[in-house]
């Protein structure tokens, strides 16, 4: 359960560059923070998992990022430079031609993406001659070969077909080559396979470990699984309620996790060999709402390590190993990190 160590090291100068972004949307006369001080970076040809539980703001911060958020007095501040361009404020029509040209997006449910009422070839084929001027025979082309290359069998025929005559894998490797069609160097993938049971799910997940070798493609993987993580991204960033509670590379941050939270998920993985539990362990309680956020860290109510010092504000990230950090106070005070797998499914257990 390591992410592939063979990737390449990513590249000084990153993809994408996200620093303190921040999303806000108006409700009853107020503003209610929903992604708070959120930065990150993502290498060329990297793989970086957003995790957290529904609710987190893990779409919100990738909607943000693609300029996807049209809700009326939505607040957007902070940056998201991709490739040195400045996404937060870029004018609608800017960022459209950037979408589906240079980043894409794949979606849980590939009906989003698909309309029921042409086949998917047709789709696809629109979607390239949006962006280049080649004639239609060219576009089928090469819809049939990104097909052939998603591992979609017998692609000419199948691009033919209407959405509804595809299984959901099927639909959902589609869904990926009309992301790929025009190369995008970024491609957002909000829980793309959590519809999908495990096998058809495991196939998925190799295919877009393969993208960065055969498209060179960067990837944002979004997720609440940490299974997925461990099986696809280099580096990890946990959301905890609209907030990074920690970041690091996807082997560091899984043997020596330095959040009791990113503890806590780690716990509710599934065991690969041995016995399966007959229940994984689960965090008690749920996230708190963001006008509900306690004053200091929002993990606290359900923190066995909750103490005075993490009431007074919410705590910075600190570093904790190597390109590693937690938005917590236990390393400050030079006490022990959470074991790995720790559950704390009960509250008030020692520190
Ligand atoms: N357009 C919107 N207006 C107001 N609140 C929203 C909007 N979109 C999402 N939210 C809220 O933002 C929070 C985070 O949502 P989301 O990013 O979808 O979570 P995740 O993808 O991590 O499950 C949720 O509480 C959700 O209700
Ligand atoms: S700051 Fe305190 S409450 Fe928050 S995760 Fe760390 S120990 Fe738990
Ligand atoms: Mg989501």
């Amino acid at each position: 359960m390591a992410a592939d160590m063979s990737s390449p090291t990513p590249s000084p100068a990153p993809l994408l560059e996200v620093r303190d972004l921040c999303v806000s949307f108006p409700s009853g006369g107020r503003m209610i923070p929903i992604v708070e001080h959120v930065s990150f970076t993502l290498g060329e040809r990297e793989i970086l998992g957003l995790v957290g539980e529904s609710g987190s703001g893990k779409s919100v911060t990738a909607m943000a990022v693609m300029g996807l958020i049209d809700s009326p007095g939505v607040c957007i501040t902070g940056s998201a430079l991709f490739r040195g361009q400045e996404l937060v404020g870029l004018a609608p029509a800017r960022m459209r031609r950037l979408r589906g040209r240079q980043i894409a997006m794949i979606f849980q449910d590939p009906m989003t993406a698909f309309t029921p009422v042409y086949t998917i070839g047709w789709q696809i084929d629109e979607q390239i001659r949006a962006h280049e001027r080649i004639t239609r025979r060219q576009a089928r082309a090469r819809t049939v070969r990104l097909l052939g290359e998603m591992g979609v069998p017998d692609p000419e025929r199948t691009a033919n077909r209407y959405p509804h005559q595809l299984s959901g894998g099927l639909r959902q490797r589609a869904m990926i080559a009309m992301a790929l069609s025009c190369n995008p160097a970024l491609l957002i993938a909000d829980e793309p396979t959590t519809a999908l049971d495990v096998t058809v799910q495991a196939q998925i997940l190799e295919l877009v470990r393969s993208l960065r070798a055969t498209h060179g493609s960067s990837v944002l993987m979004i997720t609440h699984d940490m299974g997925v993580v461990a099986e696809t991204c280099d580096s990890t960033l946990v959301l905890y309620s609209g907030r990074v509670a920690e970041t690091g590379p996807t082997d560091v941050l899984f043997a020596h996790p330095g959040h009791p939270y990113t503890a806590a998920l780690l716990a509710s993985i599934p065991p690969l060999d041995g016995p399966r539990p007959e229940r994984l362990p689960t965090i008690a309680g749920t996230p708190p709402a963001p006008l509900e956020r306690p004053v200091g860290c929002a993990f606290g109510p359900r923190c066995a390590y909750v103490h005075e010092r993490c009431r007074i504000t919410p705590p910075p990230l600190v570093p904790v190993g190597p390109a590693q950090e937690a938005a917590c106070v236990l390393p400050t005070e030079g006490r022990p990190l959470p074991p790995r797998n720790m559950a704390i499914a009960t509250h008030g257990a020692p520190a």
